[in-house]
């Protein structure tokens, strides 16, 4: 058997001392969405909870980044500082993730102190180590404002298309990569004025020299253990080929690059971001009296980073490379990164105010941070984008938590005080029920620890949903009248279900699992993970608190009232965009007659209809008793797709991972083997029949359009 297909098998055996979870520090420079939350804070903390509730070892980290160039352009742009920007942001995000039960162990800021002198102490241990290339390019200077300008803060004229407001970094009219000296009569987007070029000396990560290492660590231990868009992604940067990196910038915010001769330098927001988990644990060892190595140094710990899928490549590639290069930390052993989700049909953004933020939510459903956490999790996009709508919302909460889970637990909690006088009645251990209950946590377990929240919630549900069953056969509130006895048992085991809830419901629902306890008038602490099947919890004769509605219905006019305040910055998004195309189609709309040539001649206009787009395929596999079709999910930045492809004579499954192609991606989506395909991989075929990619020459952000 290859190396590469037994060592999964035997990492999966591991038995780990103990955990350092992190979750992507959040940039504290505006509030944060529940895309954000569902695609790393809230599958972090179900873990992480999942770990405790088994008295296992953990630390979880998570912090403010504080610095890089979008905050200090904000800042001057709101004519502010970076600091108050920060101070404000740090304090609201760091609230709204305590209201929804996030439980970080700590929740720290990058411009801490202690993160100033970790962070130097790495540049500094690179540095000694002669690992850095220095180089000295030329860069554009804003003399009024005093700042060297990153790419996308200069704009000018785009020598392809002659739109007057490209970006130094990229055209977002005609879609070309430019660089800012490109650019015809360039200037700065922060005074106005022409840039001038400036000699500027910097310190690069020579990412390409560690690329065997990458290969051996990536692709040869984790290609079976990581998720197949993560894996596929990071390959598809490694493949490429990996060039050095600046890891300095020109500029005061930030952490001061700590040698004599750099003034006026800092070490790049994506070199001391990550170093933030290790300041963090620092910090959080410190007010706790432990070691905070042991959390990053043990080769018996196991690092895993929780991100969204933006942030693969940080770290999957760099910050993996930093750790390695240090040479005495760990590296991560996974990280489960969520692809995004959208909301009621279009990508969800702060700034075109087409999202939920945190804070919101939290205001204006107060106490009902589960019924989020709950539809967050049901719907988190672990393999494929997945879609946020209000309605939906209202759906889940109201036939799944409500009719389901709150129902059970209400029902049991009334028929015992009225039948009980609020005590568990008198009745014998249900054998069966402790095998379905172990069995369901250990269906649970199993999912958790292979970061498949969606299936291991969609099981704990399942325990609820078997004592309603048990109610609706056996109708106690019949019972009653003519067996007494029977009836006892069905509350029994009713509210031994409820209990064994209470444990596993924690992960996902913390506050409704507390409730539980409350009335149950059990104590949470005295009840691990593994109690959960295994005995009794309830013993007869225990008194019961008061009931309380764990959950109420949702009604139509509060969904109503969320979607309406949706369409209407979509009103106010599109009256812009369409006062900003009349101009450009007023002389476009006249179709001339066509000629016959090979195919009929087209208008600019018919071609502008097919949506082409660079794609990235993250899997690629056989379809059953097809032999031509290989079944393809690509990444388009915006989604990742399903496309069944007639291919398989060509090529076999596995060269394709991480290969960039050309997708006609506004295809009418098609049922191909009963699967459905939507979209169209582009091939040249030659004179003998071969079959060749249509690929962009250099790697290309998934999702670039081609036109
Ligand atoms: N601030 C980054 C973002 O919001 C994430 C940083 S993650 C860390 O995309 F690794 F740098 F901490
Ligand atoms: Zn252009």
């Amino acid at each position: 058997m290859p190396l590469s297909q037994k060592i999964p098998t035997l990492r999966r055996m591991k038995n780990w001392k103990r955990y350092t979870i992190t979750a992507a520090l959040p940039y504290a420079n505006g509030p944060k969405h529940i895309g954000h939350l569902a695609g790393a804070y809230l599958p972090a903390d179900i873990y992480v909870r999942y770990l405790r509730a088994q008295k296992r070892d953990v630390v979880f980290v998570c912090g403010s980044d504080e610095h890089g160039t979008a905050i200090t352009i904000q800042a001057i742009q709101e004519n502010t500082t970076p600091r108050a920007i920060i101070d404000k942001y740090h304090v609201l995000v760091k609230d709204s993730f305590e209201k929804l039960g996030i439980s970080f162990d700590i929740y720290h800021r990058t411009s801490e102190p202690i993160h100033h002198e970790t962070s130097q102490e790495f540049f500094l241990d690179f540095y000694n180590k002669g690992l850095f290339k220095e180089v000295t390019s030329e860069q554009y200077f804003d003399e009024e404002k005093k700042v060297f300008l990153a790419d996308r803060y200069i704009i000018g004229t785009c020598p392809n298309c002659g739109h007057d407001k490209a970006y130094g970094d990229q055209c977002e009219k005609c879609g070309k990569a430019l660089s800012p000296s490109e650019l015809i009569n360039p200037r700065s987007t922060l005074s106005g004025n022409k840039p001038v070029l400036r000699e500027t000396k910097h310190w690069y990560l020579p990412l390409n020299e560690y690329e065997p290492w990458l290969k051996r660590w990536l692709i040869r231990d984790h290609a079976k253990d990581w998720r197949q868009n993560v894996y596929g992604q990071s390959k598809s940067w490694i493949d490429a080929g990996l060039q050095p990196r600046a890891m300095t910038r020109d500029g005061d915010w930030g952490v001061k690059v700590p040698l004599p001769d750099a003034e006026g330098k800092v070490l790049y927001v994506w070199f001391d971001a990550p170093i933030g988990y290790i300041s963090a644990t620092k910090q959080w060892a410190k007010e706790n009296n432990k070691s905070w190595e042991l959390y990053w140094k043990d080769s018996d710990t196991r690092l895993i980073h929780f991100v969204g899928k933006d942030n693969i490549v940080f770290h999957c590639i760099i910050f993996p490379v930093m750790l390695h290069m240090h040479g005495d930390y760990i590296v991560p052993d996974n990280v489960p990164a969520n692809e995004f989700l959208n909301l009621e049909g279009d990508k969800m953004s702060t700034s075109r105010k087409w999202s939920v933020e945190m804070h919101e939510y939290i205001e204006e459903f107060p106490n009902k941070a589960d019924e989020l956490r709950y539809v967050l999790c049901s719907i988190a996009p672990e393999t494929k984008d997945s879609e946020f709508t209000w309605k939906d919302y209202q759906t889940r909460v109201n036939s799944e938590l409500v009719a389901i889970f709150g129902n059970l637990v209400n029902r049991v909690m009334v028929l015992t005080d009225k039948y009980f006088d609020n005590q568990v009645p008198q009745a014998g251990e249900c054998s069966d029920l402790k095998t379905f209950i172990s069995a369901q946590r250990d269906k649970i377990s199993d999912a958790l620890e292979h970061f498949h929240f969606r299936e291991a919630l969609g099981e704990m549900l399942n325990v609820a949903r078997h004592g309603n069953q048990m109610l609706s056969e056996k109708e106690p509130w019949k019972l009653i009248k003519t067996d007494k006895e029977a009836t006892a048992v069905v509350l029994y085991d009713c509210l031994q279900i409820i209990a064994n809830l209470g444990i596993l419901c924690e992960p996902f629902l913390p506050f409704s699992s507390k409730k539980i306890f409350a009335m149950l008038n059990l104590d949470r602490e005295h009840f691990s993970w593994q109690d959960a099947g295994k005995q009794n919890l309830l013993k007869p004769g225990h008194h019961l608190s008061k009931a309380s509605l764990l959950y109420q219905k949702v009604e139509d006019e509060i969904i109503q009232k969320q979607i309406d305040k949706l369409q209407a910055t979509k009103v106010e998004a599109t009256e812009k965009e369409q006062k900003a195309n009349v101009e450009q189609k007023a002389d476009s709309s006249k179709t001339p007659e066509t000629d016959l040539v090979a195919k009929a001649e087209i208008t600019y206009d018919d071609f502008t209809k097919l949506d082409l787009r660079v794609g990235t395929i993250l899997t690629a596999e056989k379809v059953e008793k097809a032999d031509k079709l290989l079944k393809l999910s690509v990444d388009l930045g915006f989604e990742t797709r399903t496309i069944v492809s007639g291919i398989a004579e060509h090529f076999k499954p596995e060269e394709l991972i991480g290969l960039q192609v050309s997708v006609v991606s506004n295809l009418a989506p098609r049922k191909i083997r009963g699967i459905e395909s939507k979209g169209m991989i582009l091939l040249a075929e030659d004179n003998s029949g071969k079959l060749h990619f249509v690929s962009p020459k250099d790697l290309t952000a998934a999702g670039s359009i081609i036109r």
